[in-house]
């Protein structure tokens, strides 16, 4: 494993204290970097009304992109549970949206990585709606 996804599990595994998952009691971080070589993180966030609940690729998307940036070079998924934590569905679509074919998503524990892939993996023939032409 390189340094800097030894610091992006790092950086997950501490947000993941700050998990707000009174409902579900299931804590997930994720830190994203950037082809800028940027650390974004963000955790997921429950609500009382259930179904608002934002998970934490989501959060890491959005603080990403509220920082000017748009590309993921690459992701680390982690859970409280120390167990493999796999994207959602609408996260799935919504990591597509901000990634390359290279782009490499860790699904991991708080020491190392439990699985790898890239997001066509994750989500063959993912929906892409071309404005341009
Ligand atoms: N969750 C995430 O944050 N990311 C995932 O990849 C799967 C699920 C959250 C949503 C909810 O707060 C909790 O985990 C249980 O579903």
């Amino acid at each position: 494993m390189d340094s800097q996804t030894t610091k992006m599990i790092s950086n997950a595994y501490q947000a993941l204290a700050h998990s707000y998952s009174p409902y579900s009691k299931f804590s997930v971080a994720c830190c994203i970097c950037t082809d800028k070589d940027n650390l974004y993180t963000g955790v997921n966030v429950e609500n009382s009304s259930y179904g608002l609940a934002v998970c934490a690729e989501t959060s890491a998307i959005s603080a990403m992109v509220s920082a000017g940036e748009q590309r993921i070079k690459s992701m680390v998924v982690l859970a409280g549970t120390n167990s493999l934590c796999s994207p959602c569905g609408a996260c799935r679509q919504r990591i597509y949206e901000f990634s390359t074919p290279d782009t490499l998503i860790h699904l991991c524990n708080k020491d190392s990585i439990l699985r790898s892939l890239t997001i066509n993996e994750l989500l063959p023939l993912a929906f892409k709606f071309d404005f341009n032409s």
